[in-house]
């Protein structure tokens, strides 16, 4: 049984303020690479109209060196909030990145300084710039004079277990000018390994003014109700727990504007979910966006008889038709088998 305290529903009532811009929901999406494209954000705000939502991560020299846009930071005219999120170590590169956003859509421009991926951070970028403070501090006060929305940071709690310096780090991102910080629990050698410490966003958050938002592990309603309750941080981030779950915001939302529990989506009604979620994937990006789709439909397929068989074709497809088909044919073969139309209510789904 989820319950929240009445202190934190007062608090979660009021709209979350970044600066001067104001979001009506305490429940985000977070960026992720590969993953929240137009398409996906799309069907996250189906379940989630008001929630913050982040491209994936742009890389600010990649932007300075080519003419056109890259897809990845493509904003739909009606997709509001929208923060475009990037990444860099270069404080002028990241300046006018931020100015490209803005001109984009982007509602507030977020920093990548968590990333733990080698590729990024031997340039520099991401979670080596927690080594780096005052090249971070640099990035933050560039990005801030360049344009007139928020500009907010994403990091972890540290480099390693010798080096959590996270209190240190936002105050100087505060200092900085940066309007909100957004906290994943882990430090860079972790990686997305053991449990999120989320004991250190409930220290940063007794230090700063600016919003702080919990990452890490909110696979749920329930997590999500803990992490609030436990770091007393002004709105919480889901990450992998969206994957093939688009719902997971909208759930949380729900909860926290109700306290009532919206009852999970079926098997059929994931695959559903995963039939439109490849066939806008085929419009927007073509056979590239098939090939993406494979991850997707497979993280959707869970749950239910036959769905491990389904995942090892569905990871093989090429063409949208084939991916359909497979769909269709095993929406067809739950329907038969007496799926419909509901779960039991304490059905789970282990995502990830
Ligand atoms: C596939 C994948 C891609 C990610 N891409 C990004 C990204 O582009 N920018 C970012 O700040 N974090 C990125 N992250 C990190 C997540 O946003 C989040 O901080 C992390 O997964 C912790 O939350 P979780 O434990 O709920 O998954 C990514 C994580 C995953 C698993």
């Amino acid at each position: 049984m989820v319950t929240l305290s009445p202190n934190l529903q007062a608090k979660l009532s009021q709209p979350l303020k970044i600066d001067s811009f104001e979001v009506k929901s305490r429940v985000l999406q977070s960026p992720l690479s590969g993953v929240t494209d137009l398409v996906f954000r799309r069907l996250v705000r189906r379940y989630a109209p008001d929630s913050m939502m982040y491209t994936e991560m742009v890389n600010a020299t990649g932007l300075h060196y080519v003419k056109q846009l890259p897809k990845i930071m493509e904003v739909d005219p009606n997709e509001r909030p929208i923060s475009i999120q990037l990444f860099d170590c270069r404080p002028d590169f990241l300046a006018e990145a931020a100015v490209k956003a803005v001109a984009e859509g982007a509602d507030t421009v977020d920093i990548n300084m968590g990333c733990p991926v080698n590729k990024i951070t031997k340039n520099g970028g991401g979670s080596s710039l927690l080594r780096q403070p005052e090249v971070a501090e640099a990035i933050v006060r560039e990005v801030v004079q360049a344009v007139d929305v928020p500009v907010t940071v994403k990091t972890r709690i540290g480099w390693n277990d010798q080096e959590i310096t996270i209190l240190d780090f936002a105050k100087r991102m505060e200092d900085a000018g940066a309007k909100m910080i957004t906290v994943h629990g882990r430090t860079r050698a972790q990686g997305y390994n053991g449990n999120a410490r989320w004991e250190w966003i409930a220290r940063v958050k007794e230090v700063l003014s600016i919003p702080v938002i919990g990452n890490g592990d909110i696979f749920s309603v329930e997590a999500a109700v803990k992490c609030l309750e436990q770091t007393g941080a002004d709105g919480v981030m889901c990450s992998r727990g969206t994957l093939g779950y688009p719902f997971l915001v909208g759930e949380i939302d729900h909860f926290l504007k109700t306290g009532e529990l919206l009852a999970p989506p079926t098997p059929i009604q994931r695959l559903e979910c995963a039939r439109e979620h490849l066939q806008a994937l085929w419009e927007y990006k073509g056979d590239r966006g098939v090939r993406q789709a494979r991850k997707h439909m497979t993280w959707y397929a869970k749950g239910f008889v036959g769905a491990a068989d389904l995942r090892g074709k569905l990871s093989l497809v090429d063409d949208v038709n084939q991916g359909l088909d497979l769909i269709d044919r095993a929406i067809e073969n739950l329907v038969q088998n007496g799926y419909e139309p509901e779960l039991e209510a304490d059905s789970s789904f282990a995502l990830v």
